[in-house]
């Protein structure tokens, strides 16, 4: 890795809590992402604008939006699919949004009920307004980089074609999300080495869940191609109801761990981060997916 700095976006709000089966009270939410905002980290994605009929579990996204206390040095981007979510999170005081797309038409009919070509002219119309009308910030994520568990292994160029098109739209970043964790060192850097075609390192993020236990690997091979941002969720919540098979995304205390050991800054504080996936996995009765969680620091 060449880069002395590493920007965390932290998705366990949005990533992890769209996939539990619990239903989380929407004051917890807010208990869990004002705890985020202690930590260091420096984006927090907080809700998704998506249908409640789809996702039942983000149904309080504007509550949950306007109930956290947001901190001037962090950013607090909601997950949106169409007009009417943008409109939504406009009104809820949304400064940026994250847009999504598919490199697989598969997941993108389960996931959005279209084909990706289609799904890239609703967010055409979706980045516009939020670009030239509300003056949002725009991010975007393209899906199934690796594999689709519909459509299988995905060609890096599927991903590129995505990718480029999400730039053109004018998103200063694209989250390359591996959504059910099937990337391996070498299927990520062939997919990394074509979408550089198109982009420079320091538009891209690497999203990576764990199905496999090759995500902080994986993350690690996007950190040696010159990308310096990782999402990742706290307690290694995460997953995607319409991805068959999607486990959690990296662990957060995991990642934090490993870049502090490679000597990268995070401006995260591993504790807290500790701390507060105990906090979550109480709250789901489940045990936590992190490593760090397990142990007593040494001395
Ligand atoms: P549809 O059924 O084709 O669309 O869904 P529709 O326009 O017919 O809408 C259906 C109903 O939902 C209507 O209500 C709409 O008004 C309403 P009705 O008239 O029946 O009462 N509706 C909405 N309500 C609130 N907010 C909205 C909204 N839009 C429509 N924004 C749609 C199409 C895109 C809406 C749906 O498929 C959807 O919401 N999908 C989202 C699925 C989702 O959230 N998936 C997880 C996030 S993606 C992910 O996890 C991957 C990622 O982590 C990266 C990675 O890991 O790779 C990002
Ligand atoms: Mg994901």
């Amino acid at each position: 890795q060449n880069s002395s700095f590493v920007r965390i976006v932290e998705v366990g709000p949005r990533d992890g809590l769209q996939n539990e089966p619990t239903n989380v009270p929407t004051d917890v939410k807010i208990d869990f992402i004002n705890r985020l905002s202690s930590t260091g980290l420096k984006t927090i994605e907080v809700t998704s604008f998506v249908s409640p009929k789809w996702v039942p579990q983000m149904a309080d996204n504007a509550d949950v939006f306007k109930g956290i206390t947001k901190e001037t040095a962090i950013d607090y981007p909601v997950l949106v699919p169409n007009l009417k979510g943008l409109e939504a999170a406009v009104n809820a005081g949304v400064k940026e949004i994250a847009v999504f797309a598919s490199a697989s038409d598969g997941f993108s009919k389960k996931n959005v009920n279209c084909t990706a070509e289609e799904g890239v002219q609703i967010i055409k119309k979706v980045t516009e307004a939020a670009l030239n009308k509300y003056n949002l910030k725009v991010r975007g994520y393209v899906s199934c980089v690796v594999g689709c568990p519909y459509d299988g292994y995905i060609k890096p160029s599927a991903v590129t074609k995505i990718t480029e098109a999400l730039l053109n739209l004018g998103c200063y970043e694209i989250s390359l999300g591996d959504t059910i964790g099937v990337g391996t060192r070498n299927s990520i850097q062939d997919m990394l080495k074509d979408v550089l075609k198109v982009s420079t390192p320091d538009k891209l993020a690497i999203h990576c869940h764990d199905t496999y236990g090759q995500a902080l690997v994986n993350v690690l091979t996007a950190l040696e191609f010159g990308l310096t941002v990782a999402d990742s969720s706290v307690s290694g919540l995460g997953g995607c109801p319409y991805a068959k098979g999607a486990s959690g995304n990296v662990a957060t205390e995991d990642l934090v761990y490993m870049l502090q050991g490679l000597g990268v800054e995070t401006g995260v504080d591993l504790k807290k981060l500790i701390e507060i996936g105990h906090f979550i996995s109480s709250v789901l009765k489940k045990p936590t997916g992190s490593k760090p969680y397990l142990q007593t620091p040494l001395k």
